[in-house]
């Protein structure tokens, strides 16, 4: 086998396995630089040595975002990516080339952003949106209309004039950085995997089957390439803010440039600028602007000829690693950690890295004292990327993961199917009982003012609180004994611990931390069953006949109630008064309340159930109607509202409330 051969399969190989790091683990290894520059070496090898063409190359293969559960619409035009390079000489050779196939033709490009977030095509018929594909493989995509729908800045309906009847318009579903960071820091919570970037959060969040929580999320959109037969002018410029002035989202940073200097300083500026935006970019674009030029340009295989990428560099530093630790979570995961020689990484100093687990150490390679490449790029969790063996010391050792926990010393064990190492000592190991008392008080769980980490652990340090029940025996003294606290702060918490009593059933269920009920499951299960003592009884057939609840949840929840200590905590704190079941609607509760009020009820609901709240409207004095109109004085809204109805009482200013506000208002 000859050497060019050897290097060609050994890319293939390579890349192959990145492919699947990326698109399936959704846990990439390397730096997207770094697998843009390995397809661009294999493509040219492919290129100059055409005899050991393979149909089956990556080179050859198109991503393809496809999921099942969705159906799928093929493209009409279809979805192509863009040639991309890392190098302002090789944006000023394209301009040329673009030049030379001109035969000396005025040409002017447009500047615009990359968006790093997940394509999308929606199709407008006499005004309104009517379909959205996802890119899919190129050819077909997934239909995600309804989750589109919930993007705010996407126009149902166009406002202007001048829309072509028929028309397609392309742009990027993306995840503004404060509502990834908000995502992330709740998942960190719930003690669910990160999100590595804004584009897999933008990417993930589009295929959710529930659009409420699509819509909670809080997704944006920029338009950046319009398509059809009659488009309104012959230039793309002229077309994209024909667009914004229907009502599309495009982005401001838009910019007519004339010539290679014009380009060069739009790059640099945008290589700085983009810092400041609202949302994640990757590089910038550069399109050849009159379309008739484009169309003379035409299109390689997989990318027009008139369009190139200008991909950013991520940002990189290179650090000693001082040495590996290794946390403890709420559920027993242990977490490694690069602690870092401290290094400036776009602005910040970065200390610790997670190193996530083991695989990763491994595949790495890292040794003690290594020098680690450290990247943020897109991410806003410093992420380790490579290691710089040319300055291993000698006799540098491999690191180890640990084999007992760090923090009790329990032998720890492997989740068969998973990366996690984990702890087993879930009722001994201290930092799992801290986490799950922490997660208890939480916001969203008892909603226990003044309790935070810091506390939590020094209540557990001295033995005051070693369970969740032992909050309820816990006095105002004993906490003014503890640094930080005053007579009035311990007080605050003592009353917020009486308050947490008035919790419903599915709140309680989820701060109980039973490993993988997670909020919604909990809900869902709490409005099944009512009541612990019947979840309880429940065998694993019946548990896993409620909606989302597998083999995983059913396995754990009877795991929970089989442990003796458990069952002990529960009896406490049914005695302290604790919620443990909805409660049942009582025939008594009748009021005028609701007197000549017309109400819709729209979603799923967790505190009572549909016909329920059918009946306690009425038993009000309300009225029941099953559609939105300007008669409509409220909709009642649980989960999963659909976003027609959402945008249609929006449109009529009609007032949504939530099942919590509704409850409130009937007292
Ligand atoms: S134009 C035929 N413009 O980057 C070319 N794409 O790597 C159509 N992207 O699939 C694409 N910002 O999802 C274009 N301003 C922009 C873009 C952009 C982000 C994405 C898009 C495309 C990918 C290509």
């Amino acid at each position: 086998m000859s050497d060019v051969e050897r290097e060609i399969i050994r890319l293939r190989t390579e890349l192959n396995r990145h492919n699947h790091r990326y698109y399936v683990e959704n846990n990439p290894e390397i730096s997207d630089q770094e697998y843009d520059m390995m397809m661009h070496r294999l493509e040219a090898l492919e290129h100059d040595y055409p005899e050991f063409d393979d149909p089956y190359s990556p080179t050859r293969r198109v991503g393809s975002d496809i999921t099942k559960g969705f159906t799928q619409a093929e493209h009409i035009y279809p979805m192509l990516s863009l040639s991309n390079t890392y190098s302002v000489e090789e944006v000023d050779s394209w301009v040329c080339r673009v030049d030379d196939a001109l035969a000396g033709q005025k040409t002017e490009i447009v500047g615009e952003m990359k968006f790093d977030g997940t394509g999308i095509s929606l199709i407008y018929e006499h005004g309104r949106l009517v379909r959205a594909v996802t890119r899919g493989d190129g050819e077909k995509g997934d239909v995600v209309t309804d989750n589109v729908m919930t993007i705010r800045s996407i126009p149902l309906q166009l406002s202007g004039s001048g829309w072509p009847d028929f028309f397609e318009i392309r742009g990027e579903i993306v995840l503004p950085w404060k509502a990834f960071e908000r995502l992330n820091e709740e998942r960190a919570f719930n003690e669910e995997p990160l999100f590595a970037n804004p584009r897999n959060a933008a990417a993930g969040t589009l295929k959710l089957q529930n659009s409420a929580e699509v819509s909670r999320r809080g997704l944006d959109a920029y338009l950046y390439y319009l398509l059809g037969d009659n488009l309104p002018f012959d230039t793309h410029y002229e077309n994209m803010e024909a667009a914004r002035s229907w009502g599309f989202k495009v982005s401001d940073s838009m910019a007519l440039l004339h010539n290679i200097d014009e380009i060069d300083s739009y790059i640099r500026k945008w290589d700085v600028a983009r810092k400041e935006l609202p949302v994640a970019t990757d590089g910038l674009v550069f399109k050849v602007n009159s379309l008739r030029q484009q169309l003379n340009l035409g299109f390689r295989a997989k990318s027009p000829r008139w369009a190139i990428a200008y991909k950013f560099q991520a940002e990189r530093a290179l650090t000693r690693l001082r040495f590996v630790s290794f946390d403890v979570g709420r559920m027993g995961i242990i977490t490694p950690v690069a602690n870092l020689e401290p290094v400036l990484l776009s602005g910040t100093i970065v200390k610790r890295a997670s190193l996530h687990n083991e695989d990763i150490i491994h595949t790495l390679g890292i040794h003690e004292h290594d020098m680690l490449y450290v990247e943020k790029g897109g991410e806003i969790i410093p992420k380790i990327t490579g290691v710089d063996t040319d300055k291993r010391t000698d006799g540098a050792k491999p690191v180890r993961f640990i084999t007992h926990c760090p923090a009790c010393g329990a032998r720890l064990v492997r989740i068969e199917g998973e990366a996690a190492w984990v702890c087993p000592d879930k009722y001994h190991c201290p930092p799992q009982i801290i986490g799950r008392i922490e997660h208890f008080v939480g916001r969203r769980m008892m909603d226990i003012d003044g309790i935070g980490a810091e506390t939590a652990k020094v209540l557990y340090d001295k033995g005051l609180v070693r369970n969740i029940a032992d909050l309820y025996d816990l006095k105002a003294d004993d906490l003014e004994n503890i640094e930080g606290f005053g007579r009035r702060s311990a007080e605050r918490v003592i009353d917020g611990i009486a308050q947490s009593l008035q919790v419903p059933f599915d709140r309680v269920l989820f701060a109980l931390s039973i490993p993988y009920v997670g909020e919604t499951t909990a809900k869902k299960i709490a409005r099944n069953v009512r009541s612990i003592d019947w979840l309880m009884s429940l065998s694993r057939i019946d548990l896993e006949s409620i909606e989302d609840v597998g083999p995983r949840i059913a396995d754990s929840i009877l795991e929970f109630f089989s442990t003796e200590s458990n069952i002990a905590v529960i009896d406490r704190l049914r005695t302290a008064g604790v919620r443990l079941e909805l409660p049942e609607v009582e025939e008594t509760d009748k009021s005028d309340k609701l007197t000549g009020k017309t109400i819709v009820i729209s979603g799923v609901f967790s505190h009572y159930s549909r016909d329920q709240y059918k009946d306690i409207i009425e038993r009000n004095g309300g009225k029941n109607s099953g559609s939105i109109s300007k008669k409509t004085d409220f909709v009642l809204a649980g989960e999963n509202m659909g976003p027609a109805k959402l945008e249609k009482a929006r449109n009529l200013g009609v007032p949504v409330i939530s099942e919590d506000e509704f409850l409130k208002m009937i007292e």
